[in-house]
């Protein structure tokens, strides 16, 4: 296998964007990603997109043949990736296997969705697919149903409050504050997640990522050439994905994402460091329990422990380890089919010491973790700072 690099990073401010389309959307990132490389269409080889639901988003199918045709790539091959939520992070590691492999020096990863065009309960159902939606869906179990299950799983094994849940929401607020790409730029309190209304006991809106428009696009470039286009490219150190039940019922344990735990251990043993090891990480908060599973899943805190670690500020910038710098998919916003991708634009920044206000100090290694529906798929990849 050949090394990987990431040359280049590009993305939309994520919100709502009742004046963009679809495909403008698509375009603004992934012009981005390639003029900050000074690229032009014609050095693209491969384009690997994800993309969750948008036939159910905004009736348009066939999203690698458009991302192509709009960034004016054709005729290279263009490949949509769907794996619910994890469809950006699915779509990286396509991307990076196919530079790995030989087969192409220089490939495009994007991500896109647009949820906002479609109302509230439809975008719940079109979310609700990404479980099980016979067992799951039809019975009624949204999505904040089903983390709301493990969140009161995990409360009642480990004592983890409702407090420290939203103690996440904070912190991430306080990151999406700093980050001029977030959807929602406003610090909150721990009141004020804890007065926010009821989704799903225990969880309230603020425990809650949005509905979200957005796209974001990445270079990757086999490593040994990746200096004829930035003098600081960010080496992939390892790309692992596993998957489990899609069905929540049929899990062995409610408070872990067994998924998280295997990618995580392959993916520290391809990268030969542990998790002590990581300075930045981006990891998938879709509800607030989300991200308290992840760092106790990937090895950051013991099982258990999260809720606490959060709580003691263990995890904010410049701690332990910086989660969720971007202000995660809570304030940063999560357009289902783009989170993986931005969580490797955000670290791609990170390492190269450009994420301004919210810069990690000297940020060497960097994780993603990328979760499809309540867990059944999840992608993991480690990056680092070239010397
Ligand atoms: N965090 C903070 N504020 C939020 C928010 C969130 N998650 N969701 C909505 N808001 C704000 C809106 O900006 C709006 O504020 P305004 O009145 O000042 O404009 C207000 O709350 C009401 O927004 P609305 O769009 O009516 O909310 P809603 O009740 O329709 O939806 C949720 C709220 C939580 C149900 C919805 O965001 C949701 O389903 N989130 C989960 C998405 C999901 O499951 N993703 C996949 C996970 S794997």
């Amino acid at each position: 296998m050949r090394r990987v690099s990431i040359i280049s990073a590009g993305m939309t401010k994520f919100g709502e964007h009742w004046e963009k389309s679809f495909r403008e959307l698509i375009v603004e990132a992934g012009v981005r990603a390639l003029e900050n490389a000074n690229l032009e269409g014609k050095d693209i080889q491969a384009l690997f997109g994800g993309c969750m639901a948008s036939g159910t988003f905004i009736e348009q199918e066939h999203i690698g043949a458009l991302m192509a045709d709009q960034l004016g790539l054709n005729p290279i091959p263009s490949i949509r990736v769907e794996a619910a939520c994890a469809s950006g992070g699915v779509a990286l590691r396509m991307g990076y296997l196919a530079v790995a492999s030989g087969a192409y020096d220089i490939v495009a990863v994007g991500g896109v969705e647009k949820m906002t065009d479609i109302g509230a309960e439809d975008a719940a159902i079109a979310l609700g697919g990404a479980g099980d939606q016979e067992w799951e869906l039809f019975n009624g179990a949204t999505f904040p149903a089903l983390y709301a299950l493990m969140a009161n799983r995990h409360m009642k094994e480990f004592g983890t409050t409702e407090e420290q849940l939203a103690a996440v929401a904070v912190k991430n607020h306080k990151h999406g504050f700093l980050n001029p790409y977030a959807q929602f730029r406003n610090e909150i309190s721990v009141e004020a997640v804890m007065n926010s209304g009821y989704v799903a006991t225990p969880l309230k809106l603020l425990d809650c990522s949005p509905i979200t428009d957005g796209a974001a696009a990445v270079i990757l470039c086999a490593s040994e050439k990746a200096r004829g286009f930035t003098d600081l490219p960010i080496e992939i150190i390892a790309s692992s994905q596993a998957s489990d039940a899609l069905a929540l019922a049929s899990r062995e344990k409610l408070t872990e994402m067994k998924a998280t735990k295997i990618a995580a251990a392959e993916a520290f043993k391809q990268a030969r460091i542990d998790a002590k090891k990581v300075n930045v990480a981006e990891v998938h908060d879709c509800f607030t329990i989300a991200e308290i599973l992840a760092i106790e899943d990937l090895g950051f805190f013991e099982k258990g422990y999260g809720g606490k670690a959060v709580e003691e500020g263990e995890t904010a910038l410049n701690s332990r380890v910086s989660v969720n710098t971007s202000g995660g998919l809570k304030a940063c916003g999560h357009p289902v089919g783009a989170t993986g991708v931005k969580q490797a634009c955000e670290i791609f920044w990170q390492l190269r010491n450009e994420a301004k206000e919210r810069q990690v100090k000297n940020a060497e290694i960097g994780l993603t973790q990328n979760v499809g529906g309540s867990g059944a798929t999840t992608v993991v990849h480690v990056f680092k700072r070239g010397d």
